[in-house]
This record gives C-alpha cells, sequence and structure tokens, in this order.
C-alpha cells in the first residue's frame, strides 16, 4: 500500500507523516510532497525511524513522482487561518491549490482514495470532484472530505464533560466541516445524559472548537497536532479496508446521495473500493433535527461554490 502526502513539511503533514511512519503496515510507502524546499529533509528525517516503511520525499512543483503508484492520497496543502479569519476566508487561495494537485492525481493516480484535509473542505471537495470529472476518473467511492477532527474532539469533550474515558466514547458528527454544518449527534452517545443547555454548549464548543486553537495558537496557524492525529485515523482506517478489514467504518464527508446535500458526511463502512456502504446516521433528535434543516443552505451553498470555481 502506497500513501501520498501532498502538503506533508506543512503542520499537519509532518504530523500525519510521523504518525504514518510509525503506524502504516509492514511494507508500506510513503510519499512526502510539498512545494517547500525542506520536504526531502522532512522524508530523511523520518525515515531514521525504525518501522518498516518506505519513506521518500519530494519538492517543487510537480508532485507527480511522489503520486505513481499511490494508493491513498491524504492533501493538506494550502493556507491555515489566522485569528478573526473563518474556513471560508481561505478559499481563494486553497481552492487553486486544490484543484492544481487534483490534475495531477488524476493524471498520475486515477484509481486512488483521495482525502481532503485543505479548508474549507465543504468546498475544496467538491471542486476535486469537477476536477476528477473533467478528466473522466472520477469515482465518488474514492473522494473523501476529513471531518475525523471533528469526531476527536467530539469525543474528547464529552468525556471531560462526563468524566468518562475519552477512548470509551463513540459519537457520530454529521453534515459538514465549518461552523454550524459540524453537527454531533450527542442525544446519541451511549451511557450519557445531557441537559438541553449542555447539548446546546457542547455542540456549540465543537462546532468552534477550531478557533479555540487558532485563538490559542494567536497568529501561529490553526489545528496541527490533533488534525495529524485525526488524519492518520483516517487515513490507516482507509488503508485496513482497502488491504481487506471488515467492519471499519469512519464518519467522512462522501458524495453518496444523500438527502440533504451533494456531499454530507455521515458514517460510511469502508472497503477495498473505498466507500462500501454509506450507513444510515440513526434516529436524531429535535434539537438535532432542527440544526440540521438549519444548515442545509450553508452546506449547499458551499458545495455550489465548488461546483462555480471549476
Ligand atoms: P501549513 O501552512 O503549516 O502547511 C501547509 C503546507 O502546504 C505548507 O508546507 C506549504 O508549503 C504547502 N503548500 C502550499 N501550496 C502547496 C502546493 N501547491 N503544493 C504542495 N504543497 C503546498 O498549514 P496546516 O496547518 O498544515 O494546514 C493545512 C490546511 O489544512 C489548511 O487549509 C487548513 O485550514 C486545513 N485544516 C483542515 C482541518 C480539517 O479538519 N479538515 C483542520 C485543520 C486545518
Amino acid at each position: 500500500m502506497k500513501v501520498a502526502v501532498l502538503g506533508a513539511a506543512g503542520g499537519i503533514g509532518q504530523a500525519l507523516s510521523l504518525l504514518l511512519k510509525n503506524d502504516l503496515p509492514a511494507g508500506s510507502e510513503l510519499s512526502l510532497y510539498d512545494i517547500a524546499p525542506v520536504t526531502p529533509g522532512v522524508a530523511k528525517d523520518l525515515s531514521h525511524i525504525p518501522t518498516d516503511v518506505a519513506i521518500e520525499g519530494f519538492a517543487g512543483e510537480d508532485p507527480t513522482p511522489a503520486l505513481v503508484g499511490a494508493d491513498l492520497v491524504l492533501i493538506s496543502a494550502g493556507v491555515a487561518r489566522k485569528p478573526g479569519m473563518d474556513r471560508a476566508d481561505l478559499f481563494n487561495v486553497n481552492a487553486g491549490i486544490v484543484k492544481n494537485l487534483i490534475e495531477k492525481v488524476a493524471a498520475a493516480c486515477p484509481k486512488a482514495c483521495i482525502g481532503i484535509i485543505t479548508n474549507p473542505v465543504n468546498t475544496t471537495v467538491a471542486i476535486a470532484r469537477e476536477v476528477l470529472k473533467n478528466a473522466g476518473v472520477y469515482d465518488k467511492n474514492k473522494l473523501f472530505g476529513i471531518t475525523t477532527l471533528d469526531v476527536i474532539r467530539s469525543e474528547t469533550f464529552i468525556a471531560e464533560a462526563k468524566g468518562l474515558k475519552a477512548t470509551d466514547i463513540k459519537v457520530n458528527v454529521i453534515g459538514g466541516h465549518s461552523g454550524v454544518t459540524i453537527l454531533p449527534l450527542l442525544s446519541q452517545v451511549q451511557g450519557v445524559e445531557f441537559s438541553d443547555e449542555e447539548i446546546a454548549s457542547l455542540t456549540t464548543r465543537i462546532q468552534n472548537a477550531g478557533t479555540e486553537v487558532v485563538e490559542a495558537k494567536a497568529g501561529g496557524g490553526s489545528a496541527t497536532l490533533s488534525m495529524g492525529q485525526a488524519a492518520a485515523r483516517f487515513g490507516l482506517s482507509v488503508v485496513a479496508a482497502l488491504n481487506g478489514k471488515q467492519g471499519v467504518v469512519e464518519c467522512t464527508y462522501v458524495d453518496a446521495g444523500s438527502e440533504h446535500a451533494e456531499f454530507f458526511a455521515q458514517p460510511v463502512l469502508l472497503g477495498k473500493n473505498g466507500v462500501e456502504k454509506v450507513l444510515p446516521y440513526g434516529d436524531i433528535s429535535a434539537f438535532e433535527q432542527t440544526a440540521l434543516t438549519e444548515m442545509l443552505d450553508t452546506l449547499k451553498g458551499d458545495i455550489q461554490k465548488g461546483v462555480d470555481f471549476v
């Protein structure tokens, strides 16, 4: 299995690459690419870790050498938020970066699964779809927006609020990956009771958790280490499923014929060809139903912006 990380010299890319070097199955290949000249050095640095994962690094204008033969491409290339910005403010720069990189993916490894981290995810994933369609290689089962950070934040914050072990918490987060489009289904969390006030405040905290990090880093960027962990969890799940592991489920933003929007994050069973089956997200509370209804104009607008861009 070969995994390529595009944007590998960045805050997320380096954390993600470290986790993948440690945790990919023995015999895997890891390929790092970034425009930053330091990238071969990042790969050299990681190559001294004694795991049976081969690693190479590529810099410069063309990602193709990193992409040839890739089974999974994870993309975190782009600019990150600074205080006062929301994810939509990143659109002008990141849309072009994702478009160019996906054109290269379409040519070099058209059958690879693609996981997009670069924000605004609600829009960049739609851009990727349009580029892949134009290249005649689009497979909706192989394109994912990575929303796992919303899931791990939910697990952590619920455990903190209720004095539980974070590793015991399982929660679905549906919708998209920005502000009100992030909807954690707290009513479904097993063995936990929340008051209405707790539900409202936890939901808002999960939706704004990225801003907590942006403000705490005071101009030094957005979430990189927790996002590295989230992307590694998602990427390792995809690799395990591609390798034939059964029953691998992650919430992710996919083009799955949702009744709500063209792209929608929900639990997905992963398999040897990417999406095996989109799973129902189950019963939701009246609060969650209202939040779902109210997010849809924003989510659909974000998706349309990506389609219009291409
Ligand atoms: P960063 O600035 O530390 O790293 C970005 C990297 O992308 C840099 O190394 C830069 O050289 C590289 N890059 C820029 N243009 C490129 C191109 N055309 N080809 C290849 N590499 C290129 O930023 P960070 O913190 O790693 O964030 C990356 C992206 O991830 C941002 O868009 C950010 O908003 C997003 N993000 C997504 C999250 C999610 O939950 N999906 C969570 C946190 C951040």
